[in-house]
């Protein structure tokens, strides 16, 4: 079977981090978002995968290369405009040929991966099975009626949802999606939709199937998604010390510290992980922090962050929390009078002040 993962969606609700980066490669636990899906799809035995990819496609094919530490072969496919998910499928149809294929879309979190999922779908004979999962606030997502095990009719974002089964963004298809994808007109947003297109496999007799979700999962379109992911993949962390701490330091709880990092008298409480390269001196790091490569924070405080790699962060006595910073981002102080503030913010950037 055949794997797309898709990745040409702009990530507009991630600026300013997404005007200058992929919101795919965004780092979650110190590793892209996008590697938990490519990971998944390889255990599952998908490996043979096509990605498809927007403005941002060179960054990924620089970061996943050809699969092959994944163990898995990538054909990079381009999707000229952002014209929807439906579209997304139908530029891969060259890739996919006759193939059953599984589409997961490159910025969602499965937890647990899709083994079964998968091996479901291959041994079945429907047109489609899709992965779903009960949602507190369904008319944020997709929406599944069912009847049984049968999936009967699919709304996009409905404002008064048939049940409180979502859409999660990950999909298996047989080659009849694309004539189904063909007869679909654009929707109200103009995007040309794979939930109506799947609707059109129904309409046309074909059975799609249902599949609850075994665990958990994230679709990482906010930063609160982001942070909220951090935190559960943080929970999950394997604690290793392999960086150089010195005996002033204090440990507690989950901590990865990877070799080349060093940590001078300062506190480190878990879970948090600090990358290679990153000097801490004089700092607090509290709980569902990640930083990233490089990273130098002196006399501060950070809690429930997602700091990306170089970033360097001085004298921040008041706690930065629930915060995203992007690469070589600099906070610094500066104790002389008058106090201010001093910014110099990209597009779109949030500073929240105390
Ligand atoms: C897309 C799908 C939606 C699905 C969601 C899952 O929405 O259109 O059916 O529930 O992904 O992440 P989007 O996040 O692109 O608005």
């Amino acid at each position: 079977m055949k794997g797309i993962v898709l990745c040409a969606g702009a990530g507009t609700r991630l600026r300013p981090l997404t005007h200058t980066g992929a919101k795919h490669l965004i780092p979650v636990a110190n590793k892209a978002i996008l590697f938990y899906a490519i990971e998944a799809l390889a255990d599952a035995g998908v490996t043979d995968l096509g990605i498809v990819v927007g403005a941002t496609g060179w960054q990924i094919s620089d970061a996943v290369g050809d699969g092959a530490r994944f163990g898995c072969r990538v054909t990079y496919i381009p999707q000229e405009r952002p014209l929807g998910l439906g579209h997304a499928v139908r530029v891969a149809r060259d890739f996919v040929g006759d193939s059953r294929f599984v589409v997961y879309l490159g910025d969602n979190f499965i937890h647990g991966g899709i083994g079964r999922f998968v091996s479901d779908f291959a041994n079945a004979r429907s047109a489609g099975q899709i992965l779903l999962s009960p949602e507190a606030d369904p008319s944020r997502y997709g929406v599944a009626q069912v009847d049984g095990d049968r999936i009967v009719r699919l709304v996009e974002k409905p404002k008064d949802p048939p049940s409180n089964l979502c859409i999660v963004g990950v999909y298996a298809f047989g080659p009849e999606i694309f004539d189904s994808i063909e007869r679909t007109p654009p929707s109200a947003r103009g995007e040309l939709e794979i939930t109506d297109a799947i609707q059109g496999l129904i309409d046309a007799g074909l059975e799609v199937r249902k599949y609850e979700i075994e665990s958990w999962w994230k679709d990482t379109g906010k930063p609160e998604d982001v942070l909220d992911l951090n935190r559960r993949l943080l929970e999950e962390l394997e604690p290793g010390v392999h960086g150089d701490i010195n005996a002033e330091s204090v440990i507690e709880g989950r901590v990865y510290v990877e070799k080349g990092a060093t940590v001078r008298r300062s506190h480190l409480r878990g879970p948090v992980i600090i990358a290679e390269g990153c000097e801490v001196e004089g700092s607090y790091i509290g709980p569902y922090t990640s930083i990233g490569p490089k990273t130098r924070i002196v006399n501060s405080d950070i809690e429930y962050s997602i700091l990306l790699s170089e970033c360097v962060v001085e004298d921040a006595t008041e706690r930065i929390d629930s915060s995203l910073l992007g690469n070589q981002v600099v906070l610094s102080r500066r104790n002389r009078l008058p106090a201010r503030y001093k910014f110099v913010l990209a597009d779109q950037s949030q500073a929240e002040l105390p």
